[in-house]
């Protein structure tokens, strides 16, 4: 099929769902079979974002209000979609973002307690009119993952959002699912409690055919297995 533009995938979910190594493993399984793959993160995956990201994830802006902390989020964010992403998908590329505009729903809305007016105003002038084609939401239990984030960090100090309680990260849980129940065909829901393997291939399955009908593989087209 003729196509003018690439793939934009997010993946989301709560602290340690594993999503930087699902990312990693499709990136390098695409790459294998021609793609152009671009990785990257929010807060940040641009340099003027990476200047925000340490303010926002030391707790510095903390103090000044939720408010305060969605709007750098959302200056971060503008700044990603204008200076990478946008102009990587014009060279159709795929581009494979940890964390997007569902974690600002979900961590500054939902138990930020944000109103959404306000958020969605935000949201707006963040993204610009580019939303993801699909979004991957790794879903596991809150107490798995926190666990996951505090044996990872052997006593290395957690950022500002992972400090919080588990009763908050299971709300947080309960949101991402809500954000795919209301837009299913954008979301997708894969377990994260399963062997990392399992999950790839599913994460693969899911991306595969969408990679395939938009041309994107170099070579002979992009295989749904392994
Ligand atoms: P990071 O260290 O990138 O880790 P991870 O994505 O693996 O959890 O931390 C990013 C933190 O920022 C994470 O706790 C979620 C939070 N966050 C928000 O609160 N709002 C947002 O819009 C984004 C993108 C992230």
């Amino acid at each position: 099929m003729a196509r003018r533009s690439g793939l934009f995938v997010t993946f989301e979910g709560g602290e340690g769902a594993g999503k930087s190594t699902q990312i990693r493993r499709l990136a390098d399984v695409l790459r294998s079979r021609g793609c152009d793959v671009l990785v990257t993160r929010e807060p940040g995956g641009s340099i003027g974002a990476e200047a925000v990201r340490h303010v926002i994830l030391s707790g510095a802006a903390e103090e000044f209000g939720v408010r305060m902390e969605a709007i750098l989020f959302a200056a971060a964010r503008n700044d990603h979609v204008e200076e990478v992403i946008r102009p990587a998908l014009a060279q159709n590329a795929i581009v494979l973002c940890d964390r997007f505009m569902d974690s600002s729903r979900v961590y500054q809305g939902v138990t930020g307690n944000l109103e959404s007016d306000f958020l969605d105003a935000l949201q707006r002038v963040a993204i610009h009119g580019l939303r993801p084609d699909c979004t991957i939401i790794l879903d596991l239990p809150a107490a798995i993952g926190l666990a996951r984030v505090r044996a990872r960090s052997e006593g290395a100090s957690l950022d500002r959002f992972e400090r919080e309680e588990l009763q908050t990260h299971e709300k947080r849980r309960e949101a991402f699912l809500e954000i795919a129940a209301s837009d299913p065909v954008r979301c997708r829901i894969v377990n994260a409690e399963r062997d990392e393997d399992v999950i790839a291939d599913e994460v693969l399955s899911i991306i595969a055919p969408q990679v395939e009908e938009l041309g994107l593989g170099k070579r002979a087209g992009v295989e749904t297995a392994g």
